[in-house]
């Protein structure tokens, strides 16, 4: 058999968490090599990128999730015993019940809540001198994600469960303190939601049956049983939680509309749907997720490598959404690109890839394609506004990272057809 390369270093856990989203790439260089070894978190792991490597990452006979993650991921971002983490039968299970909250009339559900929210936040950004566009999406996000869901969010609370959620996605890939205020943030936020799955499933609260709060409550596992309440919390947090996480890419686009101002002229026609080729080209070139981990099922042989049972196996979801064998010009920002693109499940993988039924791959990656093409539309059609003189680079060090300034924009106004 052929040897996998070996990255440079005894364990490359300082380097991921410096290098950030370079991590990969820059190994992948030094090796020069799509799939190297190295050793994270005192583990041997096998690193690879590109299409065929995602193609059997996401093969569900080679890989499982059973100790794959890493337990600050699951302290603080994902939630303990979430179906990130779950395999087989017990994940089909619970991923059904996902996608029978997401329907196409859910989806399109989503998209007008957060569309009125962004609406009511227009007259406020008219009488601002001046609007973080970043915080403002968050707040908008997280109002829309709980009315969609079907439980109420006091006026008062919103700041609070906004800020606590933004804590727990900026808490991956980084500090110590980071990781601690994301841990926090948690215990707090599955304590607000396990209230909430109590009164439901008493009766105190009556949501819709069609929605996340009801499907969740109400769930019942492959043994006949319903979520005990803390995991009942902590799905029903995963069924709207990482809809905020689409402000990174919402605001990574309206930087893009400003540093590209042609695009803005294309939103604004929006001829042969560019308003999704604009997205798509948004989720594939700005980072936010770096890369997903897998164990090793049983020993295989794959490309005349071995891979022993219960390695470690991390595949670059950046690297892949960039690399220059599947994307002509892949580090240049072209949303014409997927105007021709005959789709691949491995190729593209912002949201992780293959089947969204059978394998891992994102339960809402509709909804936030969704949600970003009515977004930039509006920001296009609807409004008016100035982006002063700011810093919007952003650090390819920083796991998350979004520009730096996240975005101030100025004098907003209401397009003459705005409705
Ligand atoms: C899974 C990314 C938005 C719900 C995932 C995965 C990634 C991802 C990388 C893991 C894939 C894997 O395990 O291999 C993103 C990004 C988003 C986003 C980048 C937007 C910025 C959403 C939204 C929802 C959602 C809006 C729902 C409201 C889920 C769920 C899973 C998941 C439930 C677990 C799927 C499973 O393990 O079977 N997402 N996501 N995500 N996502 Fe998203």
């Amino acid at each position: 058999k052929t040897p996998i390369p070996r990255a440079k270093g005894i364990d490359n856990s300082l380097s991921l968490i410096k290098e950030g989203f370079h991590f990969l790439p820059n190994q992948r260089k030094e090796v020069e090599s799509d799939i190297f070894k190295t050793r994270i978190l005192g583990q041997k792991a096998i690193c690879m990128c590109g299409e065929e490597a995602a193609e059997v990452f996401y093969d569900p006979d080679k890989f499982k999730r059973k100790g794959a993650l890493p337990k600050p991921l699951k302290m603080s971002l994902f939630g303990d015993g979430s179906l990130h983490a779950l395999d087989g039968e017990d994940h089909r299970n619970r991923k059904r019940m996902f996608l029978s909250m997401f329907t196409p009339e859910r989806v399109e559900d989503l998209k007008k809540i957060a569309l009125e929210h962004l609406a009511a936040k227009v007259d406020v950004w008219e009488k601002s001198d001046q609007v973080i566009f970043f915080g403002e999406m968050q707040e908008i996000l997280t109002r829309a994600g709980c009315e969609w869901a079907g439980f109420p969010l006091e006026e008062e609370e919103v700041h609070q469960r906004t800020e606590e959620i933004v804590a727990m996605i900026d808490s991956f890939g980084g500090s110590l303190s980071r990781f601690r205020d994301g841990k926090k943030a948690r215990d707090s936020h599955e304590e607000w939601l396990e209230g909430i799955i109590k009164a439901v499933r008493k009766g105190k609260m009556n949501p819709p049956a069609y929605t996340a709060a009801y499907i969740v409550a109400h769930h019942r596992e492959n043994n006949g049983k319903r979520l005990d309440v803390r995991t009942a919390a902590i799905e029903l947090s995963n069924a709207f939680r990482p809809l905020i996480a689409t402000a990174y890419f919402l605001t990574f686009g309206a930087a893009a509309m400003h540093e590209h101002p042609e695009t803005a002229h294309k939103l604004m026609e929006n001829k042969d749907h560019y308003s999704h080729m604009f997205s798509q080209e948004v989720r594939r070139y700005y980072p936010f997720v770096p890369a997903m981990a897998a164990k090793v099922k049983e020993d295989f042989v794959w490309q005349d490598h071995k891979f022993k049972k219960n390695t470690l196996v991390i595949l670059d979801i950046f690297g892949t959404n960039r690399h220059p064998d599947l994307w002509s010009d892949a580090d240049s920002f072209i949303p014409e690109r997927f105007r021709d693109w005959k789709g691949s499940p491995f190729s593209f993988i912002p949201q992780g890839g293959g089947d969204h039924h059978i394998g891992h791959r994102c339960a809402g990656e509709w909804l936030t394609v969704y949600v970003m093409r009515s977004f930039f539309q509006f920001l296009a059609q609807n409004i008016t506004y100035d982006v002063p003189e700011q810093d919007l680079s952003y650090s390819l060090e920083r796991m998350p990272t979004f520009p730096v300034s996240g975005l101030v924009i100025t004098n907003v106004r209401k397009q003459a057809d705005f409705n």
